[in-house]
């Protein structure tokens, strides 16, 4: 891939992507990104100019993505709402985003026969019980419960028609949750550190027994650079470290990794519809493709992100007030 057009690319996940990318291979970028309240442009500072290029714009301007898509060689697609909560308060920027701007990208890219690559998430599937023996795997019906996930399985099913109907080159990929550098204080691990350095309690939702499948966010990126260069059109891959924990232990990791007592949580409401369990069957991936997750110790892996919120404050501070602000107005 010489060049990429990587939409979403200065959130969370899409900027330690651009990051990776200038890192590891001879790529250039090109971040398409609204800069909604997600964004944050500190996350893509000091990027080598003659490799990267920020364009503010929003994936729902069809003029804009069809001239960006026209001179690029594949398109990674990140942008997207992104927090289940917030898609509970208004739902709305949730199905224009995730849906009509996934529906603009698929557009562009069947216009210029462009490959693309669609970020997706595990939640599409719904949840698991907490002893169920099976896990998510590409045949996993789909049974979103949020106003999110609901949006999220839209686009999916959009890029599949895609495929099928005018033979557009994509890959889906669903992943589990993330965690790493650069992630916004909403988030639950970022929004519990942030907590303790400002000597203030982590609040756990409801009984606080919710799974989820914690995987580093560069594992996470080199797979969604595995399946570009390697994947199959058409294929979905299901991208998951087997980093199970409750939201429970995952308090008490950061408070113990944090020098402060295991026991100094609250307990606070609980989200509407709360998934209760997600977990990742990866094989697929591992065994076509050859990837591999780097971070397989979790408590490591958390270390390093503390260290990285400390060293950081200029990055998450200005979001911290308004952020707990709301998440008080709601009792959480
Ligand atoms: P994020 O909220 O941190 O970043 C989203 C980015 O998209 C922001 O920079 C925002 O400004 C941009 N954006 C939003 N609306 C836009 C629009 N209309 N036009 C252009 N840009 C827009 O999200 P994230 O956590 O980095 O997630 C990135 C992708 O990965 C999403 O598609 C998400 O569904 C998926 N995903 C996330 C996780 C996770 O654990 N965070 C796990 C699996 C999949
Ligand atoms: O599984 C992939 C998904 O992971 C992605 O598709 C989403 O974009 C991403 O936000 C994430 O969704 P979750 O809803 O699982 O992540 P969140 O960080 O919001 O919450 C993680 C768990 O922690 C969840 O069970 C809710 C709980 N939680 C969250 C917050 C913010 C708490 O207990 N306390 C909190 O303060």
């Amino acid at each position: 891939m010489r060049s990429l057009l990587v939409t979403g690319g200065a959130g969370f996940i899409g900027s330690n992507f651009v990051h990776w990318v200038l890192d590891n291979t001879d790529a250039s970028v090109t971040v398409l990104d609204a800069m909604t309240y997600a964004a944050n442009e500190g996350s893509l500072a000091d990027l080598p100019e003659h490799r990267f290029q920020l364009v503010r714009g929003d994936i729902r301007d069809a003029a804009l993505v069809d001239e960006l898509v026209a001179r690029t060689d594949a398109v990674v697609h990140f942008a997207a709402e992104s927090h289940n909560d917030n898609s509970l308060e208004g739902p709305e920027p949730f199905i224009t985003t995730n849906i009509v701007g996934t529906y603009t990208i698929l557009q562009a890219v069947r216009r210029h026969g462009v490959r693309l690559h669609h970020v997706s998430t595990d939640e599409v599937y719904g949840d698991l019980d907490l002893d169920d023996p099976e896990r998510f795997t590409p045949t996993t019906r789909y049974n979103p419960s949020s106003p999110y996930s609901a949006s999220k399985a839209a686009s999916d099913m959009l890029v599949r028609a895609w495929v099928r109907s005018f033979g557009v080159e994509a890959t889906i990929s669903n992943c589990s949750n993330n965690y790493g550098p650069r992630q916004h204080v909403e988030k639950f691990i970022p929004r519990q550190i942030t907590n303790v350095i400002d000597g203030v309690r982590p609040k756990l939702y409801g009984a606080g027994l919710n799974v989820r499948d914690w995987i580093h966010v560069d594992d996470h990126n080199c797979a969604v650079w595995t399946i570009l260069e390697f994947g199959t059109p058409g294929e979905t891959y299901l991208i998951g470290a087997d980093g199970e924990k409750n939201n429970q232990e995952v308090i008490e990791l950061i408070l113990e990794l944090m020098g402060q007592p295991t026991d100094a949580y609250d307990h606070v409401a609980d989200r509407a519809g709360h998934d209760l369990r997600y977990a990742i069957d990866s094989t697929k991936l591992r065994q076509e493709l050859g990837w591999e997750p780097r971070y397989t110790d979790f408590r490591d892996g958390l270390e390093v992100t503390i260290r990285w919120y400390r060293d950081h404050e200029s990055w998450w501070r200005p979001q911290k007030s308004a952020t707990e602000a709301k998440y008080a107005r709601k009792g959480q």
